[in-house]
């Protein structure tokens, strides 16, 4: 019989308890042992480690957040913080770690797995910022919140014919600007990885109010910039009348999507078949609707690229 540890760590996603539930669940069916671990690294380093049970996640696939709580650890990222949750694993005789997060949790994975320790990666971010999958989970849903948050946007400054300005997450990632730009109409999307010029911007508006079009949406990427400063910058610059609205950690919250739910459930199960299989050392993806692994190393050194023909589309589209 095998021994799991499940844990979440860096920032919550929607989708994470979906997910934790199909490592438990799956693991349970097995036959093998679930533990699961508070607050990430930090209460791995500390042994906060509990036996899991099917009670342990019931009601839960619907709920945002982590019920295993999440934390971002500076003593996992010393030599003696690592060494600390190496002896809390072989104390409870853990043979395989599933740690559920972004790039930084990774990270810390992939130190773990330098010194000989079991571990498997499952992406959950809402940045969708890894390179080596298409989905991460939590990036579905919290693209849906920023529709929500436009369309109601949408409402209030087609009445008052004013350009509204949403910044979004994503660190330095622009996908969730991309992807609800597009799927929200705007008609201008401001991300890191493309350079931007304030004038062209003001031209564009300026045009589209001469053709009769009264209000605009812009979705700014947080690693552009602050969407107070862009909305200031184009009201001096345009004398049209902008908003900016932040909306921050809403985009963290909330139910998740079918989509990230499936994808949380089935990435879960795949993490105990690879643990069943003593293939470790790898993070799980999607890649063109296929779920697989790939080798923690490679995945972490691949370079994200952005959806370069989506962010065309929006463009063609607003006009
Ligand atoms: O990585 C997820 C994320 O929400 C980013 O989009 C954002 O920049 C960051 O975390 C915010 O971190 P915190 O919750 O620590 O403020």
């Amino acid at each position: 019989m095998k021994t799991i540890a499940v844990l979440t760590s860096g920032g919550d996603a929607p989708g994470m308890n979906a997910a934790i539930r199909a490592v438990a669940r799956y693991a349970m069916h097995k036959g093998c042992k679930v533990y699961g671990v508070n607050r990430g690294y930090r209460g791995l380093i500390e042994g906060d480690l509990e036996e899991m049970n099917l009670l342990s996640v019931c009601d839960i696939i619907h709920r945002g957040g982590t019920i295993l709580r999440s934390a971002r650890s500076e003593e996992f990222m010393t030599v003696e913080g690592r060494n600390q949750a190496a002896t809390v694993l072989k104390i409870f005789g853990v043979d395989g770690l599933v740690v559920i997060g972004g790039d930084g949790t990774f990270r810390g994975a992939r130190e773990l797995s330098n010194m000989g320790i079991p571990t498997i990666g499952i992406p959950g971010t809402i940045d969708n910022d890894l390179a080596y999958t298409d989905y991460t989970i939590g990036f579905d849903t919290a693209v849906n919140t920023v529709l929500d948050a436009i369309g109601k946007l949408r409402d209030t400054s087609s009445s008052h014919e004013r350009v509204s300005i949403i910044e979004v997450m994503g660190r330095n990632c622009g996908d969730i600007a991309v992807f609800s730009g597009l799927a929200g109409g705007a008609e201008k999307v401001i991300i890191p990885e493309i350079d931007w010029n304030i004038d062209e911007i003001c031209k564009d508006l300026l045009k589209s109010k001469n053709k009769g079009k009264m209000q605009s949406i812009i979705i700014l990427s947080e690693g552009v910039g602050k969407a107070q400063d862009l909305a200031d910058q184009i009201s001096e610059k345009t004398r049209m009348e902008c908003r900016a609205t932040v909306l921050g950690h809403i985009q963290r919250g909330g139910s998740p999507t079918g989509f990230d739910r499936v994808l949380a459930s089935k990435m879960g199960a795949k993490a105990v078949q690879l643990i069943m299989e003593d293939k470790t050392s790898r993070v799980i993806g999607i890649k063109d609707n296929n779920i697989f692994d790939m080798d923690i190393y490679e995945a972490l050194e691949m370079e994200k690229t952005f959806p370069e023909g989506l962010y065309e589309l929006t463009d063609i589209l607003s006009n």
